[in-house]
Formats: C-alpha cells, structure tokens, sequence
C-alpha cells in the first residue's frame, strides 16, 4: 500500500501531555491498544485521531490541534479531539464504559444503558468522524478504526468517504447473541460496525457471535463461506486477527542484564534474595480477577507452607476509569484482601502480596519483568490481554513462567503457559506452586516455544495481515469500476 494514506481513530490517545508541579510531563498509557497500534505509526507514519485528554494537552497542539509524536522523533501526526465533560461522563464513562465495556466482558456487572449517554455517544462518534474527514488528504484513505468507543464511526464515515478502505478493529470481546440484545441500541451499533470494509476481532469465536447478533437482528446476508457480512452500505469482511506486540519490544532497549533487574526491584520492594517474584501487571478493571489473583497466593501458602516466607507477588495495578463505582470498588475489595493476607501470613520482614497502585511506564514494567520467576494473568474475560505477551518478549534470557487464564484470548496462542480458571481459586493457587517448582529444562523450552510464537505472530504480522486483505479489497474494487 505505497501510497495509500493511514489513519487511525481511537479514544486513548497514544502519548498524554500532562501539567505537574509547573511542568510538563508526557505519559505513555496502560492500554494495550496503545502498546500494539503505536509502533505500526511509527513504521507507516500517517495520522492518528485520538480524545487529547491530559491536562496539558492543549498546550502542546498547533493551530489546527496537531502533534508531531513521538515527541523525540516525530514520524506521524496526533490529531487531538476534545470532548467536554458532559461528552467524557455520556460517551466514554457512561456508554463506552459503563455499557459496552460490561456488556462485552461478561464479568458479572451489570451493563447499565442510558439514553442520555447513548446520545453523547452518537455525537461524539460524529464529531470523530467529522474529524476523519477534515483531516483525509483524499478520497479512499485507509481508516483503522479502534475498538468499542467507536461502533458507529464506520458508517458515519462510509457514508461521507464512500472509497475509504475501512478497517475497524474491536479490541474486546464480542458476546453471543442473547447477551448482546441486552443493548436497546443493538441494530444501530450493528449497522454502524457493517460500514467497515474490515471487522477484525482477536479470535474466531468472537466473529461468530458477532455473525450470529447479525443473523438475528439485522435483514442482512451473510456469507459464511468467505465470512462476509453484505448489508445496504456494502460488505464488510469479518475476519480474527490475533493483536500482538512490538517486537523486539522498545521497551526492551536500555534494559539491565536480567540478574541486574532482579536486584533492582528486590531493592526496591525490599526483597531478600531467597524470595522468589511473581508480578502481576495490569489496570485496575474488575475484568482482569486481581483479587481473585490475591486469593490464589493466599491458596498458596495455606496448602504449600513452605513458601511462607520465601514467595511475594508484586501487583501493579494503575487507576483507571476511578470516577464510575464498579472500578472504585474494585480498587477496595483488592486494598482490602491485601491488607487481611498480608496481616494474616506477613512477617516483620516480609509481605506475600505488594500491591503498587500507581501508573508504571513501560521501562519500570519491562524491568520487573526481567526480575519475575513468575507472571501471573488471571483475566475473568479478556480479548487478547497483551501482558502476557509483553512478558514473553521481556523475557530474552528464555525464562520465566507465565500463568495464564483460559478465559484470555492469549490462552489460544501461547499454549506453553500454565493455563488456569481464575474462577477456581484452588486451582490457581496450585499453579503457583506448580511454577514456582517447575524445573529449569522446562521453564525455558515452555518459554522457547512460547517466544518464537511472538516473535513470529508480532505486531507486524496483525498489521500486515489486516492491510494485506485491504489492499486487496482495493484492487477488487478498482477492477469493478
Ligand atoms: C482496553 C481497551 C482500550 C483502552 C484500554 C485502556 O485495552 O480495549 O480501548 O484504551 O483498555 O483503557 P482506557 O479507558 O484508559 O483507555
């Protein structure tokens, strides 16, 4: 695609100016949409439209809100749109958040709809699309569309850009039917989807259930043999392309020896050297089962005592989303758990659980990685969840163990992992000690396989796949003209 321009759309925006005590810091986020799209700008170089969202974000814009990033070699453009805070509680908080996100995961709580968020919704999604369209140089652009915040910017685009090369890619899971009609918006977050040229879920399960809710809901024909999707606006191709990650991983770059990353974060957490390290990485969603990753180590050390005192897991876990009620409450019953564990097992000197509950940028992850015997994701539902995968690519000495959840999309790539229910507290906490005992042969030919699987199946490989079908749904279309 040479000459093609590309254009992403998404919420979170990939770098975020923040004001802190009179200067001005840039934030990469805890996104995993962030972490796989970033570094195809930086190879494709073209323009991403985002929500600027930090406090100084403003200030770091031209004229017509544009960003040369990234900020130490710029090689494409940030297009930043910003949202009042009566568009941010609709849009993001309510709709995004508070509906789609629940709806999606199956997690247990319950999605709620409002009409007057469903209406943020809709204008947000069209001042995006407004935005697609001021800022397309011509006329069939290709348009990678992110994840769930926009479900119905296909459509709004397709209708004004009727040559773009629509690619729209949902980051989460996509439920069966049943679940799915809970939404009062169902058709129209459908119809909006079927404006792609492109929908691309992480796994084939999930392009069934998004077939099966158009089967049901919508007047449409569905070709299951090419897996197309025909509706009046055209045909869209619905196809599982498995995210991944940078590889090797920027964040590697500059990274010490793994023994040296190992004695910086025993010195930071204050852990003696007969103390093995899980880690555990994540935002803290209700979706990702921290707590229930705390009762595994409590598991742990009831039924397997001779780690009491030899075993801490390190939780990081950044604030997100803080002003809706499930994820404030989350954040408690974690707290909570720590502290009850750590009084009921913890020694002067040592503590099982060390719960980290600030933002931690991509180096400070990387080198605690590089400092884990063990990596623990114990997601209640999750599309891909690319933790696991950054800690595989972490891991260049070929050790480790990860424990995986059987409810990640990961869990279909990297079957070497320990694969665990996290709803099975017992279970997991077996695992623990089942990796903390694996012997070393096996710890790194599980790690081997699990490494050539990212290195090959990388960022790269996602990216080439989506826009090697765009490119040819381009061509098919310039020989029907
Ligand atoms: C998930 C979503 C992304 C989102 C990220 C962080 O990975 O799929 O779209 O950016 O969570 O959440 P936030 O709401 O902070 O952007």
């Amino acid at each position: 695609l040479p000459d093609a321009e590309v254009m992403v759309v998404s919420n979170r925006e990939p770098y975020i100016h923040n004001m802190e005590s009179d200067q001005i810091t840039v934030q990469r986020p805890a996104s995993g949409l962030v972490t796989a799209l970033e570094p195809i700008m930086r190879a494709c170089g073209g323009t991403w439209i985002a929500h600027g969202s930090g406090s100084a974000d403003q200030l770091k814009v031209d004229s017509s809100d544009r960003l040369g990033v990234p900020p130490e070699k710029p090689s494409y453009t940030l297009r930043r749109v910003w949202l009042s805070d009566a568009e941010q509680d609709g849009y993001y908080y309510g709709f995004a958040n508070e509906g789609m996100w629940p709806l999606c995961h199956i997690a247990f709580v319950r999605p709620n709809f409002r009409t007057s968020d469903w209406e943020h919704y809709v204008a947000v999604n069209r001042k995006f699309a407004d935005a697609v369209v001021a800022e397309a140089r011509t006329s069939n652009p290709i348009v990678l569309v992110q994840d769930y915040h926009f479900a119905l910017l296909p459509r709004m685009v397709r209708e004004r850009l009727p040559d773009a090369t629509i690619v729209t890619f949902w980051h989460i899971p996509w439920p069966n039917a049943e679940v799915f009609s809970i939404c009062p918006w169902k058709e129209e977050i459908l119809s909006g989807l079927l404006g792609s040229s492109i929908l691309g879920f992480h796994t084939q399960f999930h392009c069934l259930n998004f077939v099966e809710s158009v089967d049901r809901f919508m007047e449409c024909q569905i070709d299951r043999e090419h897996s197309t999707v025909s509706a009046s606006s055209g045909t869209t191709l619905v196809r599982p392309y498995p995210i991944s990650i940078e590889w090797p991983p920027a964040a590697l770059a500059g990274q010490p020896p793994v023994k040296e990353c190992g004695d910086l974060v025993r010195k930071k957490y204050g852990l003696k050297a007969d103390v093995r390290i899980a880690v555990g990485v994540e935002r803290f969603d209700y979706t990702k089962g921290i707590a229930d990753r705390f009762r595994a180590v409590e598991s742990l050390l009831e039924n397997h005592p001779e780690w009491i005192g030899h075993f801490t897991l390190v939780q990081v876990a950044a604030p997100t989303r803080s002003r809706l009620p499930a994820y404030r409450d989350t954040q408690v019953e974690a707290e909570t758990l720590v502290q009850s564990i750590n009084a009921r097992f913890g020694r002067d000197d040592w503590q099982p659980i060390i719960l980290a509950a600030t933002h931690h940028e991509p180096d400070a992850v990387f080198t605690l990685f590089r400092s884990a015997d063990l990596c623990m994701v114990s997601s209640l539902h999750d599309g891909m969840n690319l933790v696991a995968k950054e800690f595989v690519a972490a891991r260049d000495d070929d050790d480790g163990v990860l424990i995986l959840s059987t409810f990640a999309g990961a869990s279909r790539e990297l079957h070497e992992a320990l694969i665990v229910n996290p709803y099975d507290i017992h279970a997991m906490g077996e695992a623990l000690h089942i990796g903390l005992s694996m012997p070393d042969d096996q710890r790194r030919d599980r790690m081997r396989l699990m490494r050539e699987m990212v290195g090959e199946h990388n960022i790269y490989f996602w990216a080439g796949r989506m826009l090697l079908d765009a490119a040819r749904i381009r061509k098919r279309r310039h020989i029907e003209r």
